[in-house]
């Protein structure tokens, strides 16, 4: 694991995305693993910049993203397939047939949960997985003491996560209570995960699951065990790391973050 310490929220979702648009240039034919939520919005609104003014160019890479709400339609405003049609797909040449989300409307969840495993294998694993953190230490919505070894499945989200999301749905009782969403050990077979997490509120979570023990408590902290894996915080987000200025001598001195200066 590395981690990157940039100044703002603006720069960590710049370095974000030109991660995952240089991926795309040496890799037409990629294949994302996405997130949702506030922190990447910013790092979609530039991927889009990219693709508008650069040409950065979608028309052959695929997705697959982390999660979906059980129970929400894909019209649904508050639907991860709403979200990323509105903040990506919508904006950039993607096939929108190569776009793939979890069905949280099937009627056999279970049967859904095996389908998307079986689907991202057929196309090769995940190239590039792009991670956020949650206040419970989530990626999806792995919640604490989600197996390591986890697959795609359906979980409860906990009160904490409920709580996080009430902004989007106007109140706590709106919040769907279930998800699908792949596992811990999901996340793990991509090739490289990049996880991004800004502001203050996620010092803490960032903290634990980066500089401290490796426990289903915490499933972010899982990502030590990645053999390529990118955490970029905000300074606001590194606030209560020990070793920040490690990190930070790592971004000046090791080759790869060269043309990220
Ligand atoms: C959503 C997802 C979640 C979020 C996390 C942070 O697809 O994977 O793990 O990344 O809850 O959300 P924000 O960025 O809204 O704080």
């Amino acid at each position: 694991m590395e981690v990157i310490i940039r100044p703002g929220a603006g720069d960590a979702g710049n370095l974000a995305a030109r991660l995952m648009g240089r991926s795309l240039r040496d890799k037409p034919q990629i294949v994302f693993g996405l997130a949702t939520g506030r922190t990447m919005a910013r790092v979609y609104a530039i991927l889009v910049e990219m693709h508008k003014t650069g040409g950065l160019d979608f028309s052959l890479a695929s997705t697959f993203n982390l999660d979906e709400y059980v129970g929400l339609p894909p019209e649904d405003a508050q639907s991860y397939r709403h979200y990323m049609d509105a903040h990506l797909f919508g904006q950039v040449n993607i096939d929108l047939r190569n776009t793939c989300l979890p069905d949280g409307m099937a009627v056999d969840l279970n049967a859904e949960c095996e389908r998307y495993e079986r689907l991202m294998a057929d196309r090769g694993g995940i190239d590039f997985q792009l991670l956020g953190i949650g206040r419970s230490g989530h990626i999806g919505f792995n919640e604490p003491l989600s197996a390591m070894f986890s697959r795609t499945r359906v979980k409860a989200l906990t009160p904490e996560t409920v709580e996080q999301n009430a902004v989007q749905f106007g109140s706590r009782e709106r919040v769907p209570r279930h998800a699908i969403t792949m596992g811990v050990g999901t996340i793990l077979d991509a090739k490289r995960c990049v996880l991004l997490a800004t502001g203050l509120e996620k010092a803490d979570i960032v903290a634990k699951a980066v500089e401290g023990p490796i426990t289903s408590m915490v499933s972010a902290s899982a990502l030590q065990m990645h053999r390529r894996c990118t955490v970029i915080v905000d300074q606001d987000a590194a606030s209560r790391l020990e070793h920040q200025e490690y990190y930070r001598w790592i971004f000046q001195n090791e080759p790869e973050w060269e043309p990220y200066r």
